[in-house]
């Protein structure tokens, strides 16, 4: 899910995102969910909602829904989809900025495989933090899944390595990366640093089966979620060599042998904490 800014490119595809490359991020969240424990009274901020299938699974459970996410293209997907929804532009590593979001209104923060966008940039990853702090009443919890330490390292690999032997110093491809995926410990050193009560977290591997249609597998990912990595190089033919070498690359470590499907070493951080 998306996250950042707008001064930057908006990369996201809600179509790629949900129909071709990625439609398992949204399907595979029943533990986050079931660690959400959706109430009827609920009052849920769903922080990096993209295009808002998640968000809107669990509107039909809960009091109120409020679904913020830092790409445009995201939202008005979200918005035309799901008109009924409160969902905005809100570049979420500054939740204050919209006052509304920040007044210890909802009962519970959320937030699926998006964090490791929102917290990429370490001078901001406290203040996105605190915004989700003060958006909670007292007492309310915050439960969020996302990319944890080793999560997806063979592309980033691949990808830093493609764009290594085009050229481009190691230092420099290694801080394109556009996302941060800490050890559990760092994430609960970080929470804990904004107030919160931890309750519990842990780290899971799933090895996650990438989809096989036209435009998707592991190109379309390289293509969709590498764009900020590919933005270094000079030319589409550059960028279009750079995503061949790491297909490359990976047929070699992510085919399944009983069946041949592409596999991609996910690694999720969850965790819930509370406001005291
Ligand atoms: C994730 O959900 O872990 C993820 C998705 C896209 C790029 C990187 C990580």
């Amino acid at each position: 899910m998306a996250s950042e800014s707008s001064d930057k490119k908006d990369i996201w595809s809600a179509d790629a995102y949900r129909t071709t490359v990625a439609p398992f991020v949204a399907a595979l969240t029943s533990k986050v969910v079931g660690w959400l424990d959706p109430q009827p009274q609920d009052e849920i901020l769903d922080v990096g909602c993209g295009e808002g299938v998640l968000t809107a699974r669990l509107a039909p459970h809960v009091t109120r829904i409020v679904g913020v996410d830092g790409s445009p293209n995201m939202i008005e997907s979200f918005n035309k989809t799901f008109p009924d929804i409160d969902a905005r532009v809100v570049d979420c590593r500054y939740l204050d900025k919209d006052a509304s979001l920040c007044q210890a209104s909802f009962s519970k923060v959320f937030s699926n495989a998006a964090l490791h966008w929102i917290l990429r940039d370490e001078a901001t990853r406290a203040n996105a933090i605190k915004g989700c702090y003060d958006a909670l009443k007292p007492g309310g919890l915050f439960v969020s899944e996302s990319g944890g330490l080793g999560n997806v390292a063979e592309v980033h690999a691949a990808i830093i390595g493609s764009l290594v032997h085009r050229g481009i110093p190691v230092d420099v491809a290694r801080n394109a990366s556009p996302w941060w995926f800490p050890s559990l410990e760092a994430m609960k050193a970080l929470v804990e640093g904004q107030g919160f009560r931890w309750i519990k977290g842990e780290i899971e591997l799933r090895q996650t089966v990438l989809t096989d249609h036209q435009g998707g597998g592991i190109e379309g990912w390289v293509r969709l979620f590498g764009a900020d990595f590919l933005a270094l190089l000079p030319s589409d033919d550059e960028r279009e060599a750079a995503v061949k070498e790491v297909v490359e690359i990976l047929e070699g470590v992510g085919r399944r042998q009983h069946d041949g499907a592409f596999t991609v070493n996910y690694i999720r951080l969850r965790f819930v904490a509370q406001k005291d």
